[in-house]
């Protein structure tokens, strides 16, 4: 855990501003977290929470210097792939405004208004991964 929790204080709390007290949470003993690994290296990290049906994805970080060569879509369809085969049926996420692009290319789609999470600009995303 304390590597990638590492990483995510790097890029979320160094690179973002996020204060270190709100960056890890409660959450962090049930999720299931992921890791993309290149050349051994960690260069990125998220984590899923389990829901009734809906699952939440969070936490999607990629460090700076690996970022625009895929480990962000593929760690997001990586986590996909884990959440249908653990039961489910969609996915959403809180996403910070300036990544909607991002979710966009993988089928996301907004819901609602925007909302302030950590000073950082926030709008709910959210998708089917079945039928
Ligand atoms: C957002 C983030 C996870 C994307 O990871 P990445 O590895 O750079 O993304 P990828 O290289 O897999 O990009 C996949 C596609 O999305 C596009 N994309 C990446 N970031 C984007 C963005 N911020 N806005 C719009 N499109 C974006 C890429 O151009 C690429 O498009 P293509 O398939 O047409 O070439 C990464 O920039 C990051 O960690 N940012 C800091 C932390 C953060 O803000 N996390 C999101 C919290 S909600």
């Amino acid at each position: 855990m304390e590597p990638l929790l590492l990483l995510r204080e790097e890029v979320f709390c160094a690179e973002q501003g996020v204060p270190v007290e709100e960056e890890r949470d409660a959450h962090d003993a049930a999720a299931l977290h992921l890791v993309a690994l290149c050349d051994g290296a960690l260069v990125g990290t998220c984590r899923l929470l389990r829901g009734d049906g809906m699952w939440k994805l969070g936490r999607m970080a990629v460090r700076r210097t690996a970022r625009g060569a895929g480990v962000g879509m593929a760690m997001l369809l990586e986590a996909e792939r884990q959440a249908v085969s653990r039961g489910a049926r969609r996915l959403g996420f809180s996403a910070q405004t300036h990544a909607i692009g991002f979710y966009r290319r993988a089928g996301y789609r907004t819901r609602g208004g925007l909302f302030d999470d950590a000073g950082i600009p926030h709008v709910w995303m959210e998708r089917p991964l079945t039928g």
